[in-house]
């Protein structure tokens, strides 16, 4: 009864070919819906971004980046010939800075972060900033930095844009409705330190442009997309169907290129929940979150969600069909089964990824991230059944807005390879992710077999850092990247 009740709950999980389809199609719909009117589902931010790099692109600049799983510090030196060289530091986010504390708590923080940068690798630089300022000159020579932030902005420039929302488990009231990129530079003022905000960036937007500096092609990538621990994509868009662009005052951006990279905000596809999928687990979480009814297509695709989706079924098996219930199985009272948000993505990738009929990963990763002792081979069969179920359907949701913006934006009619670059831990880390959302790619009879071969998706890893500082570059010269 055990794996029979996995097998039933798994295929509430089915999302078949029809139902992507109607993704699509209402995909579309809300896009452009987006891209003529403010306050709606898919925000479809313009970014002011007019072109993507082709490669050439030369200079050293600094970069920061939040809203992953790790908060990160960079200076990058583009050498101009598609290479670059990067240093970093990851640092974890600390939990109270990320809910509970102040926007000036968080933004102190990142700043204090730069400066620990900045003397540990351009010690040079920062001594002879602090020199010059004790001699009272006025030339500063200052790092231009492309702060990634990863979170529905309304932008009003290259560099200035008011947080809409918070998302993924982000909650700073005092934030919302603020410049962020003001506020990061008043923290870093406050520390005296040799550098501008000279943009702000979207991880998605930061991976187009890094994909598209280091693989440029004919036509340059097309789409940057995060599946981690949340989702969202950017793509290039024709300017002239941005039609509320000609509503937003004191709009300023160079328009010849014809284009601009539109930031979708997929997260909050169909919130309103006309086509997405739905379980009592989705809609337990749902409710739970301290988000709800928004994110509503983040909450079954993203990272942040999927572990605790599974942790949500297998609460449900433990209570009503004996999973780890035999006398062998321990199950600490404090095991993360129990508490909310307590299952980590990884997870999931652990329990997809194992082949072996012992089940060895499967059997560790339940130690590891629930304290589970000694399942039985059932138990173990019933988590990889639901996992599978779940990272499937996730990973055949997110073909439907890659679709969509294939359709959309009509290059697929061409004979040429369009580009997109992907970052992100569940598309690096589920296995086969890609392939099930190939396979649903496919199914969409306007891509079909033929669409799909022309598509090629690599990953862009760490992109964002490089595609802040490719943006900072070209807000700093006011220099139009090469289309
Ligand atoms: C990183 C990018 O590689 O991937 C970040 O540099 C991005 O900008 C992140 O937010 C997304 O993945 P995850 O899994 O860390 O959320
Ligand atoms: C969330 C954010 C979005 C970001 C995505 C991936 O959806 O709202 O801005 O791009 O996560 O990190």
């Amino acid at each position: 009864p055990l794996l029979a009740e996995a097998t039933r709950i798994a295929r509430e999980f089915d999302y078949p070919a029809d139902q992507v389809q109607r993704g699509v199609a209402e995909y579309i719909r809300q896009s452009n819906e987006g891209l003529a009117k403010e306050n709606t589902t898919l925000s479809q931010i313009p970014t002011f971004v007019t072109a993507v790099p082709n490669g050439t692109e030369k200079g050293l600049y600094l970069a920061v980046d939040l809203g992953g799983t790790n908060f990160r510090v960079c200076s990058v030196q583009l050498h101009g010939d598609t290479t670059f060289s990067l240093t970093q530091s990851k640092i974890m986010i600390p939990r109270e800075l990320m809910a509970s504390g102040t926007s000036k708590d968080l933004f102190t923080f990142l700043a204090r972060q730069i400066e620990a940068f900045l003397r540990i690798h351009h010690n040079e630089h920062f001594e002879a900033h602090q020199r010059r300022r004790r001699e009272g000159h006025e030339e500063e020579e200052l790092f231009d930095l492309g702060f990634t932030f990863s979170f529905p902005v309304r932008q009003y420039g290259i560099n200035s844009g008011t947080l809409i929302r918070w998302t993924k488990g982000f909650n700073i009231p005092d934030a919302v409705g603020h410049d962020v990129c003001a506020l990061l530079q008043s923290a870093i003022d406050h520390l005296d330190l040799p550098v501008r905000v000279a943009a702000l960036v979207n991880d998605t937007v930061g991976t187009l442009m890094a994909r598209s500096y280091t693989s440029p092609g004919e036509t340059g990538t097309l789409i940057g997309a995060i599946f981690g621990t949340g989702t969202n994509g950017a793509y290039v868009e024709k300017l002239e169907n941005i039609t509320k662009l000609k509503h937003i005052k004191d709009a300023h951006y160079d328009t010849h290129t014809g284009e601009m990279i539109i930031n979708a905000e997929w997260g909050s596809f169909d919130n309103q929940l006309s086509v997405l999928p739905s379980t009592i687990y989705d809609r337990d979480l749902d409710a739970d979150s301290n988000n709800p009814g928004i994110q509503m297509f983040e909450k079954r695709v993203s990272g942040m969600f999927l572990g605790e989706i599974l942790r949500r079924a297998l609460l449900d098996l433990y209570n009503n069909a004996q999973l780890f219930k035999a006398t062998e199985t321990s199950v600490p009272s404090d095991s993360f089964l129990h508490r909310q948000w307590g299952l980590d993505t990884s997870l999931l990738s652990d329990v997809e990824g194992d082949t072996l009929p012992q089940m060895p990963k499967i059997k560790a990763a339940l130690k590891e991230h629930l304290a589970i002792e000694n399942p039985t081979d059932d138990d173990c069969k019933a988590v990889k059944i639901l996992t599978h179920a779940i990272g499937k359907r996730a990973a055949r949701l997110s073909a439907v807005p890659l679709a969509a913006v294939l359709i959309h934006t009509g290059k697929l009619d061409t004979d040429d390879i369009v580009d997109v670059g992907v970052d992100g831990s569940v598309v690096e880390f589920y296995p086969n992710f890609e392939g099930h959302l190939r396979d649903a790619l496919r199914e969409v009879p306007e891509v079909g077999v033929a669409g799909d071969k022309k598509v090629r998706i690599g990953i862009s890893k760490d992109g964002s850092g490089v595609g802040a500082a490719l943006i900072a570059l070209v807000a700093s010269k006011d220099e139009t990247l090469k289309n």
